[in-house]
This record gives C-alpha cells, structure tokens and sequence, in this order.
C-alpha cells in the first residue's frame, strides 16, 4: 500500500531538491502516495494565504509531510516563518527536531526541542516606535515539553553509543537552565547505562569545530538546536548535506533540509539534492520502510564527493539504488 505524503516544496530551490527526493525514494522501490500543497512566499504574494488550519487538519490524516524550504526575500520576516513553518510544527505538536550529523570523523545527533524555548512567541511590545519603545521576548520552557526531548534523546541514546549531552546556559539562563538541568538528570537517573556529558552552549561551538567525536546524542533547547545544527552542518560536509526529522512519534510527522529557500541560487541547478533525499530516508523511517531508509543512506555515502547540477546528483544517488 502507498504510504500518503503531503509535499510542500515551497520556495525556492524548495521545489528543486524535493523532487531528486521523490526521484529517489522511487528508486529505492518505495511507492508514495503524494499530494502537492502550494504554500511558501510565493503563494502568499500572490494570493495571501499562508496556512489555513483547514489545511492543518487535513494534513493530520496523512502519513507523513515532506518539504522544501520556505521563504522569500520579498516577505517581511517572520510572516512565512511562523505563519507556516512554526504553526506546522507547533499545531501539529512535532516535539523533536531530530537532525544527525554524519559525515568521515563526525556521527552524532542533535535532538532540538521544537515547540517551546523562544520559538513559542512570548512577549511584545511596548510604546512600539517610540524613544521609550520596549520589546520582550520569552523564553517557555515546560516540564512537559522538556522531559519528552530529553526522553528521547535517551532512548534514541540506547540504540546508538549510550551517550547524551545536555548543551544550555546554566550560567546565565539559571530559571530555564535549571528546569532542563533538574529534568535531564532525573530521567538519566532511569538509564543508569548511559553516560552523560553538559556543555554550555558556547563551549560546544568549539568542540563542534575541535572535538565533534565528543559526541553521541545532544539534547538542546529550541534556539541553540537552530543555532548548533547550522553549525553541525557547516563542520560535517556542508548545509547541503544536513537533513531533518520534525517528529511526533506515532504520528505524522515532517521530513525537510537543514537548509534554506537560498533565493540567491534558484534555478541555478547548484542546489545540493542531498539534505532533502537524506530526510526523504528519515521520513521512510517513519513509514516503517527502514530497509529502503538504510539503502538510500547507502547511496549517499561520499555524498560530499558527488558533484554536477541538482538532477544530475539526485540521479547519481538513484543509479546506485538500482537492483
Ligand atoms: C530551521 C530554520 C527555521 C528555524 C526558520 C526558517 C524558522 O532555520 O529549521 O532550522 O529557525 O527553525
Ligand atoms: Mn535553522
């Protein structure tokens, strides 16, 4: 039976590296149900729509959502961003950001909280454009939505190499800082086989860059997940290559590229297919389909290596799925 996936390919070159995804993804014998969703910038200058939640409840039946990228220079910021992205992931509760770093010398996992942190919106504004103007932004950190990351991270810890690293700013965040502390220590209490490690934030910059191999499964607020996966991408073979899993387990889930709607190289052909065939896999791990999941990460081995325009790597990476 066809597994049913919403695409969202989204701006641009969006709809460029989802479709090697797709090529793929039937290469490796997998069959897909698809069914297109224009949404993204482009959508929204023409007509103003960005994500009605007719759409979101719609999507709730799906198997799965695979995406581009969204957003386009001409949009203000944030419109698209939260508008779209964030009500996708925070309507349809895709707790876990779930982002590996593979590459020679680098194997580790970023699971970035994705609901909560300063992602969730907190604050506003005060005398807005005036002398005496104030801005704040919250930060919301609940036990609930903390715990469940870091129960993940552990889990996912105990199918690799039983090690998981709390990143935060225990020195300077001591309310939020704390909580995470309080709970990362009380479920490492339940998994006495695995070791645990705490960096601050700014320390594990350098390590990314010094010492990757430190690393197994790092657990992370939503902000410094963003910020260190950008990282972890640019240390271990590009942006290019860095896919990502939106998930809430057991249910349907978001699969799409580290990487933005880069604008400054649409229809260039230069965009790198990789990041979105390798979310392509994590989302037909999703499907229950581990073993076309395993054989696509397979294709992809020395993807950094692989060179030629867009559809001419996604092809590369389908010719050596051909059995
Ligand atoms: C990401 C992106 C998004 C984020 C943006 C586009 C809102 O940078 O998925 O990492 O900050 O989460
Ligand atoms: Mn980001």
């Amino acid at each position: 039976m066809a597994h049913r996936v919403a695409v969202i390919g989204g701006d641009g070159i969006g709809p460029e590296v989802v479709a090697e995804g797709l090529k793929v993804i039937e290469a490796a014998g997998v069959r897909l149900d698809t069914a297109p969703y224009d949404l993204g910038g482009s959508r929204y200058l023409r007509d103003g729509t960005v994500l009605d939640d007719a759409t979101v409840a719609e999507w709730r039946s799906f198997d799965a959502l695979y995406m581009g990228a969204v957003g386009t220079p001409e949009v203000p910021p944030g419109v698209i961003e939260r508008g779209l992205l964030l009500k996708m992931r925070f309507e349809l509760d895709l707790y876990i950001n779930l982002r590996p770093f593979t590459a020679p010398g680098h194997d580790f996992v970023v699971i970035r909280e994705n609901t909560e942190g300063t992602y969730a919106g907190e604050g506003g504004f005060l005398r807005r454009g005036t002398p005496a103007e104030i801005a704040t932004q919250g930060s919301v950190n609940t036990r609930h939505g903390v715990e469940r990351a870091v129960r993940y991270a552990f889990d996912l810890a105990m199918t690799r190499r039983k090690h998981v690293t709390l990143v935060h700013k225990t020195n300077v965040l001591t309310f939020s800082g704390d909580l995470w502390e309080r709970a990362f220590n009380e479920v490492a209490s339940e998994y006495p086989e695995v070791s645990t490690a705490y960096n601050h934030v700014d320390a594990a910059c350098i390590y990314f860059v010094e010492d990757p191999a430190r690393y197994d499964v790092i657990v992370t607020d939503n902000l410094f997940g963003d910020i260190l996966t950008d990282l972890g991408g640019a240390v271990s073979g590009g942006i290019g290559l860095a896919p990502t899993a939106n998930l809430h387990p057991g249910r349907v889930s978001m699969f799409e590229p580290v990487h933005g709607s880069a604008p400054d190289i649409v229809g260039t052909a230069r965009a790198n297919p990789v990041a979105a065939i390798l979310s392509g896999a994590m989302m037909l791990d999703h499907l229950g389909e581990t073993d076309a999941a395993e054989r696509i990460r397979k294709a992809c081995d020395g993807a950094e290596s692989l060179t030629g325009t867009t559809s001419q790597i996604g092809d590369a990476v389908a010719a050596r799925l051909a059995r």
